[in-house]
């Protein structure tokens, strides 16, 4: 009888190496089940004693409680094994790149400002503001643009307050409160990024709010030649190295003369296309000497002191730029322009 129980469990033993759950389960059948060793032996315990069934079913019993350990720790075994798989194949690969989330990109306006910001900061100007409500003294009468001036006309404007206080209708202002502010610190250089406001009909190139860059040197000697230069080099950074410049003659109450610039367009070469209305050339700003009596205004005297200073329609430059059809993009906030200035980045 022992020999028989030693022998089962042997055979169970060399069983044990299954490596599932199924054929562990049919082992248990095998082994526990009816049809079983274990029940094929206490079958047998009928023909015997009293004394030799206690004996005996104690064995049958602790072979019994033997048999379902190994199985259950097997079991157990089993499962961990699987679930340490588990956990390999459906591990986290920290290093693969993280899903990418659309955050858009800078306004675009604010980029083009940045960049002309940057160059004009290296050539030794300063970036300065002013007041977007704006003194009517400031905004044209000290630009040589006395009340009743024709060309008021062209910049019907805003009026905050009575006939004195205005949305400012140009970024020139500014050139005025610097040279007053600057008296005795020449040279001055700056420029001045900001928001302009004028009466119009609001279109496809047209707002009634839109953005101006001003420029404004004042020193010794400054002459129409140095616009000129200084003009080449932001055509140049802007609209690429291959860009020409050109003035031509023009009227502002504070320059004189006064000039239009113009850039040989960038899209044919100066050959004509539709963007540069076949002329080969774009207008991106206006500009002049300083006109002796805004110096004069200024307290400076237009004996010694001479100066230079431009404006440019920043949504302008930056519709040229990126090839923008319409001006509204640049306030409408509207994440599938995220993506404009793959178009056309020189
Ligand atoms: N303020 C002018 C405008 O709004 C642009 C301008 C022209 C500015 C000539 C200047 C300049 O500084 O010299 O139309």
């Amino acid at each position: 009888m022992l020999e028989e129980i030693a022998k089962i469990k042997e055979e169970l033993n060399s069983k044990m190496s299954v490596n599932s759950l199924k054929e562990l389960n049919d082992l248990r059948v095998e082994y526990l089940g009816k049809k079983g060793p274990v029940s094929s032996l206490l079958s047998q315990m009928g023909s015997l004693s009293i004394e030799d069934k206690k004996e005996f079913g104690k064995l049958v019993n602790d072979l019994k409680n033997e048999i379902t350990t190994l199985i259950d720790e097997k079991k157990i075994s089993l499962e961990n094994d699987m679930i340490d798989k588990k956990l390999e194949e459906e591990s986290i690969d920290i290093s693969l790149p993280a899903t990418k989330m659309s955050v858009g990109s800078p306004n675009i306006l604010e980029k083009l400002i940045e960049e002309v910001e940057e160059l004009m900061m290296s050539m030794g100007y300063d970036v300065v503001e002013g007041p977007e409500v704006e003194k009517d003294l400031y905004n044209f009468e000290l630009l040589n643009l006395p009340q009743g001036h024709p060309a008021r006309d062209a910049q019907d404007t805003f009026y905050v307050k009575g006939e004195e206080i205005l949305l400012r209708s140009q970024t020139s202002p500014v050139q005025v409160r610097t040279m007053l502010a600057n008296l005795e610190k020449t040279p001055i250089r700056i420029i001045c990024p900001g928001k302009t406001y004028r009466r119009d009909d609001d279109d496809a190139t047209h707002s009634h709010q839109f953005t101006q860059i001003e420029g404004l040197l004042v020193d010794k000697n400054v002459s129409l030649a140095n616009l000129k230069a200084t003009f080449d080099v932001i055509a140049k950074k802007l609209f690429g190295s291959d860009r020409d410049t050109r003035f031509r003659p023009s009227f502002y109450p504070f320059t004189e003369p006064s000039v239009e610039l113009d850039i040989s367009c960038f899209n044919c070469g100066g050959n004509g296309c539709n963007i540069c209305k076949g002329t080969g050339w774009i207008t991106v700003g206006g500009a002049g000497m300083v006109h002796p009596n805004v110096l004069k205004n200024c307290g400076y005297d237009p004996e010694i002191f001479t100066g230079f200073a431009f404006g440019f329609g920043a949504e302008r430059l930056a519709m040229l730029k990126y090839g923008i059809t319409d001006i509204r993009t640049f306030y409408t906030n509207d994440l599938r322009n995220s993506n404009i200035y793959d178009r056309r980045d020189v």
